[in-house]
């Protein structure tokens, strides 16, 4: 029966750059869930209503995942939809629910995760709407789902018992279907049009190695089904490849810290070619070459210069978009290309309307993130096979590839430092320490360089004209160094201050240098303006990348 139910607005309902993200013990007391799914059903209603429409449903199998979509479907059915499509076991991975939304012309989509953030009973929750064309939903939509969570006084629901997630077919819930799929076939089909699949075989079957760590997150299926079951690569290639609700207790962040195990790996003697990771939804990815990490910024450079060599890029890209701190080494490879490079805010939406409006092919951010037009979500699979493809054809290894890269275009030396879980206030002060000598910087020298751009970036959509202020501050330098001060907008405990800093370096004889030698003067800089160290009481970054 559809059941009217009451309901009050709850604090703390304002998606971020991933929608809403909370600690699960927030999610599962109250209302948060019902209000927020109802308040996107609200917002995102067209004029005709929700009837006969598709809605997708699925997440990263974190703890909580499989009750949310139950609350999602009988939600779903009480607001009129027509269709519901759900991963099997409730998983999909981001790209992968991207993927399933387009192919199958849904009117959207609900992903539930938390990306990297860790799971668990006191891990993190999440979830956001994704529109028809796969990608998350754009600023003025999540200002109006905020909008109704604030005036929210009832949700509809129904009494109808709990799906079957576990297994593939078709059930009626108050006159909507919910059809179980296969999590892994669209997205699989999607990948075998856009590489050379046989040439990965061939490739594979060469004797190349490979180690994917899915960090007991969504990628597990996905992995063992296209590496290991398509392509041919040896049984136990897929580490950590069954998705766990804690995650097995780990953080999955592929980065140097949280993908350690494989980081080590990478840097022995008994390395295979290529390394990669992806996170707890499926949408970032890590490189790593034998004895060479792959900075994300110089990934997107070096695929965004090598896409020509897999099928579905043979015709050359369009553009390139990158985030503001991402470093410039794309914006040198599109400069040799001919295409335009766009420099977006942080936050994979604001490429959505470039792809949309096909003005870019291959888009990327240095948080590990990378994609491109198959689909609106950055994509980790996806990145490792288009690494793999260009490796196939080029036959040469990571560390060949990266370092003939820089060799044309020069070397971005590239470093994030985080500081997370900052007391709220000392991270606020420090922004506006910064932010307040901006302008007497502009024009003037920092140890002897000259800086010619101090400010807050801001953002002109060359689509739909909206305006993105306040996403970052950045002092740039006259040969074209950046230090980029940003808090962030996806952490769930304190603040966390991440601080990018870029030199670019033209000569070849200094392509080898330690990253972190090499941007010793401008960490230090970076320090001294914002007072970094005195301002969070840390001696050194949470987390280097
Ligand atoms: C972080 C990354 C950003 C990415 C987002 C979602 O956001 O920096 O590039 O789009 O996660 O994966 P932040 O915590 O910096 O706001
Ligand atoms: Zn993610």
């Amino acid at each position: 029966m559809i059941q009217t139910l009451p309901t009050a607005p709850i604090a703390g309902m304002k998606p971020g750059t991933s929608g809403l993200r909370k600690k699960v013990t927030e999610f599962a007391a109250g209302n948060y869930l019902p209000n927020f799914v109802q308040s996107v059903f609200d917002a995102v209603r067209p004029q005709g209503g929700l009837g006969g429409l598709t809605l997708v449903v699925g997440g990263d199998g974190r703890y909580y995942n499989l009750q949310a979509i139950q609350t999602v479907i009988r939600m779903a059915a009480a607001n009129g939809f027509g269709r519901v499509l759900v991963g099997q076991g409730g998983i999909l991975s981001t790209p992968a629910a991207s993927c399933v939304i387009r192919q199958h012309h849904a009117f959207g989509g609900l992903i539930l995760s938390a990306s990297h953030n860790p799971g668990g009973p006191d891990g993190d929750f999440g979830i956001k709407f994704n529109g028809a064309n796969g990608g998350p939903a754009a600023e003025k939509v999540t200002d109006a789902i905020y909008a109704c969570t604030l005036k929210i006084t009832a949700y509809r629901s129904t009494d109808t018992p709990d799906i079957d997630l576990g297994r593939i077919g078709t059930t009626q819930v108050e006159g909507m279907s919910v059809h179980v799929i296969d999590p892994v076939a669209d997205y699989l089909a999607l990948m075998r049009r856009l590489f050379d699949f046989d040439a990965l075989q061939r490739l594979f079957a060469s004797g190349f190695t490979l180690a994917f760590d899915a960090m007991h997150a969504v990628t597990g299926p996905y992995a063992h089904a296209i590496f290991e079951r398509e392509l041919g690569a040896a049984p136990g290639t897929v580490r950590h490849g069954t998705p766990l609700p804690d995650f097995g207790g780990h953080h999955p962040d592929p980065n140097l810290v949280h993908a350690r195990e494989l980081y080590d790996l990478m840097m022995s003697p008994q390395a295979p070619d290529l390394g990669a990771a992806s996170d707890g939804d499926g949408d970032r990815n890590l490189i790593i070459g034998r004895g060479l990490f792959v900075a994300p910024s110089d990934s997107l450079a070096m695929l965004a210069a090598n896409a020509h060599l897999a099928p579905a890029y043979a015709k050359g890209i369009v553009g390139i978009a990158r985030s503001m701190p991402t470093s410039g080494a794309a914006d040198r490879v599109a400069q040799a290309l001919g295409v335009p490079c766009y420099e977006t805010p942080t936050g994979w939406k604001f490429f959505g309307n470039l792809l949309d409006a096909g003005k870019v092919t291959l888009c990327g951010e240095e948080s590990a993130g990378t994609g491109s037009d198959h689909v609106r979500e950055k994509d980790g699979i996806w990145a490792v096979l288009l690494w793999l493809n260009v490796l196939a054809v080029r036959r040469q290894s990571v560390a060949q590839v990266a370092h003939e890269h820089w060799a044309r275009y020069g070397r971005n030396y590239y470093t994030r430092h985080d500081y997370e879980d900052v007391d709220s206030a000392a991270a606020q002060a420090l922004m506006q320490a910064v932010a307040a000598q901006l302008p007497t910087l502009a024009g003037a020298t920092l140890d002897g360089r000259p800086v010619v751009i101090a400010d807050d970036f801001s953002y002109l959509d060359p689509i739909d004209a909206s305006v993105s202020k306040h996403q970052g501050l950045r002092i740039v330098f006259a040969d074209g160094s950046r230090i980029v001060y940003r808090l962030s907008g996806t952490g769930t405990s304190g603040a966390t201050l991440r601080v990018y800093i870029e030199r670019f370096e033209g000569d070849a004889a200094r392509h080898g240098l330690d990253t972190q030698e090499a941007l010793a003067d401008l960490i230090a800089l970076a320090d001294r303006v914002a007072g970094i160290r005195q301002r969070t009481g840390r001696e050194v970054p949470s987390v280097i990348t």
